[in-house]
């Protein structure tokens, strides 16, 4: 099976980043990339690559390099479809939000008009590549509608779930742990293989049975997402014992069962897949009468929402029991460093909590826009989008944020925010001048001894 036109559907943030670097490592396969959305296209085609819809430190120069060349991004999606020999399902999974599995399944409604569609159109044989992440058993559903309304052409379907993470996707994609590819067919399995052996040492090729790519992805998310709760309980622990948590981090984290990374405590994660993922997963588990296993993941989901409402009520706390008109600075939305992504950042929680209580924000984020902002919180339909614009102001600079600010707190560790002119805020403050950080991102002994009242999350 030889791969000559690959077409991806949804140009999101893996379909973006993942079919660049497979363009750039593979000049001689043209690669397309579809979406629905036609702004979202028109932004992947626009000359200025500083202003492509997912922003990742190094994907402009990959994009530079392809886009044009072998790399396309367009709203033809029946074309490309009918023109491709394998096609990857990059599209959102989310948590469904009505009827049965409401608040925990994954919606696959996207996946599905993407089956649809393909054998509705196809009129040669195609490998269909799942990329998205989907619970386990989903290529069963895929091959199922496939096979009954396709037109008699052969699809073979395979699960290739993707690892990156924003922030460092074009590193993640350069320099891969491993790529899981879940097959029955061994041509099609092959075929795949031949596209990421262009870069990837074949040692990292992991190949396995359809159920075990599907559910690993799953799995590798719920790990992740349990090491972090796993620290962040700890975090609460410190605190009241006068223990460190990047001391007690660094401590375990030097045993090699263990393991350094994913060990930093921080006021919750977030982020459109860890809970998503968790969520689906003791849903399946659930849906298999497996309600230990489903207690035992949900509690990472349970630690998570807990740090998140830790960390507003320990603001309100610390300034004498209220917030009530005073106005508390954001520096950061974002869910991490390094994206223009606020999916599920606990930006949105802690803001919506300190909102409940009549706080005045002020946010400034170097990468997210305002109408985002505004949005994320609207989404949440706690309060009208006026009364969020009326007590939320968005700021292009950090020092104006901070300007008559009782309080400034840390959400994203962007770098930039550790060498601000920190004198130069706490003269704009209003005093005591209080500092929460919950991503331990700052010098608390400097910011201290220049007289702020200094917090952060596990000290
Ligand atoms: P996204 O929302 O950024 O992008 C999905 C895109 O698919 C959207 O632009 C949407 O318009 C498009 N789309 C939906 N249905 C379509 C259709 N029928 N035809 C054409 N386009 C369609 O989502 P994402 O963050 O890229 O995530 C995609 C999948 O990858 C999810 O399953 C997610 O769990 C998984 N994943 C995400 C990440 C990540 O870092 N964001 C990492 C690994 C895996
Ligand atoms: C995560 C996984 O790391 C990827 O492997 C996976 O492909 C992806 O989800 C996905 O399926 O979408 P991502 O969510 O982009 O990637 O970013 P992470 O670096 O995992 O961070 C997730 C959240 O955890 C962020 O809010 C981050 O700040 C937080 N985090 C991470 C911590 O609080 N402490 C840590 O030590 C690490």
């Amino acid at each position: 099976m030889e791969i000559k036109k690959i077409t991806c559907i949804g140009a999101g943030y893996v379909g973006g980043p993942t079919m660049s670097v497979i363009a750039q490592k593979n000049p001689d396969i043209q690669v397309t990339v579809v979406d629905l959305n036609a702004q979202r296209i028109a932004d992947w085609n626009q000359d200025d690559l500083s202003q492509l819809p997912v922003y990742e430190p190094g994907l402009d120069a990959v994009v530079a390099e392809a886009r044009g060349r072998n790399l396309f991004f367009s709203t033809e999606v029946e074309k490309a479809i009918q023109e491709a020999d394998m096609i990857f399902i990059s599209v959102n999974t989310p948590t469904k939000t009505y009827g049965k599995g409401k608040g925990q399944a994954a919606d696959l409604k996207f996946i599905e008009l993407c089956a649809r569609q393909i054998a509705d159109v196809s009129t040669s044989s195609k490998i269909i590549v799942e990329k998205s992440t989907i619970p386990v058993r989903t290529a069963a559903t895929i091959k199922n509608i496939l096979d009954h309304t396709g037109k008699g052409v052969q699809f073979q379907v395979l699960s290739n779930p993707e690892f990156l993470a924003e922030g460092t996707a074009i590193r993640d994609l350069h320099h891969p742990d491993r790529i899981l590819i879940g097959g029955e067919n061994p041509e099609a399995i092959q075929a795949l293989k031949k596209i990421y052996e262009a870069w990837v040492p074949s040692e990292r090729i992991i190949t396995t049975n359809l159920w075990s790519s599907e559910l690993s992805k799953l799995v590798a998310n719920a790990f992740l997402a349990q090491r972090v709760s796993s620290i962040n309980s700890i975090s609460e622990l410190c605190e009241a014992t006068g223990a460190n948590v990047d001391e007690v981090a660094n401590a375990i984290g030097q045993d090699s069962r263990i393991g350094s990374k994913f060990l930093k405590a921080s006021v919750g994660f977030g982020g459109s897949c860890f809970q998503k993922d968790l969520l689906n997963l003791v849903y399946i588990a659930r849906s298999y009468n497996l309600h230990a296993v489903a207690d035992y993941w949900d509690q990472v989901i349970k630690i998570n929402d807990h740090q998140k409402t830790r960390f507003a009520e320990k603001i309100i706390q610390t300034m004498y029991n209220t917030v009530n008109g005073k106005k508390i600075a954001f520096l950061g939305w974002a869910f991490k460093k390094d994206t223009n992504d606020t999916r599920e950042s606990a930006a949105i929680y802690v803001a919506d909590h300190l909102l409940e209580e009549q706080a005045e924000i002020s946010v400034y984020d170097p990468k997210v826009l305002d109408v985002q902002i505004y949005k994320d919180l609207d989404y949440l339909a706690t309060r009208t989008l006026e009364e969020n614009k009326s007590l939320l102001q968005v700021e292009t600079n950090p020092y104006d944020a901070a300007a008559g600010a009782h309080g400034l707190a840390i959400l994203t560790e962007w770098d930039e925010f550790k060498d601000l002119d920190w004198a130069k805020i706490k003269t704009q403050m209003k005093k005591p001048a209080f500092i929460f950080d919950g991503r331990k991102l700052l010098d608390g002994k400097k910011l201290t001894e220049m007289g702020f009242v200094y917090y952060a999350i596990g000290e």
